[in-house]
């Protein structure tokens, strides 16, 4: 069972931190997608409220924090008619997402399928009840045998958003096949490019693309990025009753609940949009000058039009680049660790102060001017 997962992949960019520590004005991180920006106040006053907490807190979450996550969804994302049967809070999202195979049986001779680029907690899932993991964007092409089938939109590491049309068409072949489609959403507050600068990215739950079926789907969102929460561990997943109800029931038993001021603490973020505006703002700042900076070295920018990340290529191998980058202090991650079909690309993340991104952004262009 151990060996079913390699060595956490991040140790392997330990030698690149290290050498960006020897740039004289030190390290800037921009590896990782850890928020560095206060919580809320209104968020820690929640919970301090909730401090005490005496009892177990309820696995399926307080029915005041359940209605607020169906009334957020009503709110801000365009999907009407939720109630607290249809929503259920996680510890974080990546719990869920780590464990979501085993709560639906799955096992050796299953598939999951992630996207080409994906955040790792989907394969990491799929090792772990020893099923097979396939990396495919295109519906057409999602196996017969697969059971569980994610999607991330806006993605991680790319920033790509998946339109309504081509959700239909994710639903239609996960029903097609008879498989599970999850559909990972924690950045949708958080689009900057085009047509997502203003309207609502869509969710899987839209009724535009499910027609208010919500057989065989599953959103899941976390808190930790657009409310700085990722201390807290707190986000969610929403879909049809009897399958919430059903997942609810295992983790139950195995006592995957969240603690109640963080239940608390929930309530607050999804009930208040002032943070949220504020802190979209914060991070708009911080990615036009690290995307100009990226861009005048000689970076093209894939996708990238949410999110959290830059996702950039010199056309060199992604070590290469991650070499180049650590020579100027400046951490990043290779593309290899979001699976095989990026061996050229990066990841700059925007979770850095604005002091840090400066720095990173003033590098740069230096370098740009050498170069
Ligand atoms: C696409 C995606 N999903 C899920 C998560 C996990 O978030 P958390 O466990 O903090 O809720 C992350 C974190 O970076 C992410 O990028």
């Amino acid at each position: 069972m151990f060996d079913r997962l390699p060595e956490y992949p991040w140790q392997q960019l330990k030698p690149f931190s290290a050498l960006a520590a020897q740039h004289p004005g030190g390290a800037v991180d921009l590896s990782v997608g850890s928020p560095v920006d206060p919580t809320p106040k209104v968020i820690q006053e929640a919970f301090v409220a909730g401090a005490n907490a005496p009892g177990y807190p309820s696995t399926a979450g307080s029915l005041e924090l359940r209605e607020a996550i169906a009334e957020w969804f009503a709110r801000r994302r365009a999907v009407p008619g939720l109630t607290a049967d249809n929503v259920m809070p996680t510890i974080g999202s990546k719990e869920f997402i780590s464990f979501l195979p085993m709560y639906l049986g799955m096992g050796p001779g299953d598939a999951v399928v992630q996207p080409e680029a994906a955040y790792t907690a989907y394969a990491v899932g799929a090792a772990l009840v020893g099923a097979e993991c396939i990396s495919e964007d295109n519906p057409d092409n999602w196996p017969a045998n697969a059971k569980l089938i994610w999607i991330n939109s806006p993605g991680n590491p790319d920033g790509k958003v998946l339109d309504v049309e081509f959700l239909r068409r994710c639903v239609e072949r996960a029903r097609e096949i008879g498989a599970l489609l999850a559909s990972d959403e924690c950045y949708a507050e958080l689009g900057w490019d085009g047509k997502w600068a203003t309207e609502t990215i869509p969710s899987i739950l839209d009724p535009r693309v499910i027609e208010g079926n919500l057989d065989g789907v599953l959103a899941i969102y976390s808190l930790s990025k657009q409310s700085n929460l990722a201390g807290y561990r707190a986000a969610f997943a929403a879909g049809e009753a009897g399958l919430v109800k059903a997942i609810v029931n295992l983790r139950m038993h195995s006592g995957m609940n969240t603690p109640a001021p963080v239940q608390k603490a929930m309530t607050a973020a999804l009930r208040d949009e002032a943070h949220v505006a504020v802190e979209r703002e914060v991070y708009r700042k911080r990615r036009d000058v690290l995307l100009e900076a990226v861009r005048a070295y000689g970076f093209e920018v894939s996708n990238s039009e949410a999110g959290l990340y830059l996702w950039a290529t010199l056309g060199e191998d992604c070590w290469a680049s991650v070499q180049r980058m650590a020579e100027l202090g400046i951490v990043v991650v290779p593309g290899t660790f979001y699976g095989d079909h990026s061996p050229n690309h990066v990841r700059f993340s925007i979770t850095a102060t604005d002091a840090n991104i400066a720095e990173a952004a003033k590098r740069l262009h230096e370098a740009t001017n050498l170069r």
